[in-house]
């Protein structure tokens, strides 16, 4: 059994989602961690009221962006963490944690990569004004959501949409296909070549 910890810096429905498809027995990996950079995010009351440990600091607190990565690190070691995914993590991860856990590091991203990167996926595809757009799950490297990417879901952007009914259709898809994502990585079924990822025995 995999050992995931889910880093997240904010409401953590995406953190909810993966809670949910384990308790369904569906996700062959289990979150032993719930990480944030921000004290009073939502998402560690939920890891919270679900017996997950949790753990909080702050960068601000630190002496260096290397120290607070050295920090981490330590914690995802001592917790023989197997993955690391990212549900709203808002800072970018240090060099030294993305190299020791490359290939085991998660994000999604709340547009079609690569199109609409950064932190308002969302509200730039919409304000754009694209027909499509969609979420993206990817693998997390040096760069800003760069990474392979392991599953794209298209969502429409109706005439009648505005920025809000779009979050949720967007929301509903993320909580679809993380989990699922999550699972394929604990079953060992994705393979990365160069950019590309497959994803072994997909009908199973
Ligand atoms: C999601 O839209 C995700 O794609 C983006 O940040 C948002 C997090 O939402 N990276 P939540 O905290 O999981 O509710």
């Amino acid at each position: 059994m995999k050992r995931i910890a889910v880093f997240a810096s904010g409401f953590g429905s995406n953190l909810q989602a993966l809670i949910d498809y384990e308790a369904g027995g569906n996700l062959n990996g289990s979150i032993v961690l719930v990480f944030s950079d921000n004290g009073k995010a939502y998402a560690l009351k939920r890891a919270e009221k679900y017996g997950i440990k949790t753990m909080h600091f702050c960068i601000r607190d630190f002496k260096s962006r290397v120290e607070f990565d050295s920090r981490i690190l330590k914690s995802l070691k001592s917790e023989n963490i197997d993955l690391v995914v990212l549900a709203g993590y808002m800072l970018l991860l240090g060099g030294k944690i993305v190299s020791e856990y490359r290939g085991r590091i998660l994000n999604i991203h709340p547009a079609l990569l690569p199109s609409f990167k950064g932190t308002e996926g969302i509200r730039d595809a919409f304000e754009y004004g694209v027909k499509v757009t969609g979420v993206t799950v990817h693998f997390v490297d040096e760069g800003l959501d760069s990474g392979p990417i392991i599953l794209q879901e298209t969502v429409t952007i109706a005439e009648t949409d505005n920025l809000e009914t779009l979050e949720k259709k967007i929301h509903e898809v993320e909580h679809r296909i993380y989990p699922l994502a999550v699972k394929y990585f604990c079953e060992d079924r994705l393979k990365i070549t160069g950019r590309k990822v497959s994803i072994l025995n997909i009908y199973k």
